[in-house]
């Protein structure tokens, strides 16, 4: 599997899937959600309801990993992954934020896609400290046994963010 690093808008992305750094609500919000949605179009959310209404309580759990179509992206489809909100590393966010990866490579492995890009999941609102999400990140990819995903792209908003995963990607 290859590995690549971008700075880049993910919505400008032309990958079988993006994945949405999402809340469990699973309707949209504000940072790389707000914008995934605001550049798939309404067909996003109206897919994302439909979603949410089979889904026990109406709700996603923290970790798991959702799909929809991408609508007006350039992608097959958009997965959808809460994060974990940082509480100070003692409430399992990290073996959360590694689900967040680890379930998301699984259902586009099961969809048969080849290419994947991630957005930096928890690090903006839900206040995850970025060095250590993007070794999760990272650990977690990187041990990823894929039988079809031949390309991940950690898809960085911010050069903090892109110089984090070159160096540890040097390492
Ligand atoms: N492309 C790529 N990365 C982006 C983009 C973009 N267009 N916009 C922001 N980022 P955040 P979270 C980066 O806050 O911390 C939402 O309201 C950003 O620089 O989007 O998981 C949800 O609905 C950061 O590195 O997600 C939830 O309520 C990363 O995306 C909550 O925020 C994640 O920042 C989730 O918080």
């Amino acid at each position: 599997m290859k590995i690549d690093v971008i700075r880049a808008d993910i919505t400008t992305l032309k990958v079988d899937v993006i994945v949405n750094a999402a809340n469990c609500s699973l309707l949209g919000g504000g940072g790389v959600d707000g914008a995934i949605h605001k550049a798939a179009g309404k067909g996003l959310l109206k897919q994302c309801k439909a979603l949410v209404n089979q889904l026990p309580g109406h709700r996603g759990k923290s970790g798991e990993a959702y799909l929809t179509g991408g609508c007006k992206l350039h992608c097959k489809y958009v997965i959808h992954t809460a994060g974990p909100i940082w509480g100070g590393g003692k409430h399992n966010e990290a073996t959360i934020l590694a689900n967040c990866y680890i379930n998301s490579l699984r259902l586009a492995d099961e969809k048969q896609c080849e290419s994947i890009a991630f957005p930096c999941i928890s690090t903006g609102i839900y206040k995850y400290p970025p060095d250590a999400a993007a070794k999760i990140a990272y650990e977690s990819v990187r041990s990823f046994e894929a039988e079809y995903v031949k390309n991940v792209i950690f898809c960085c908003f911010t050069s903090r963010d892109e110089k984090l995963y070159q160096q540890l990607m040097a390492s």
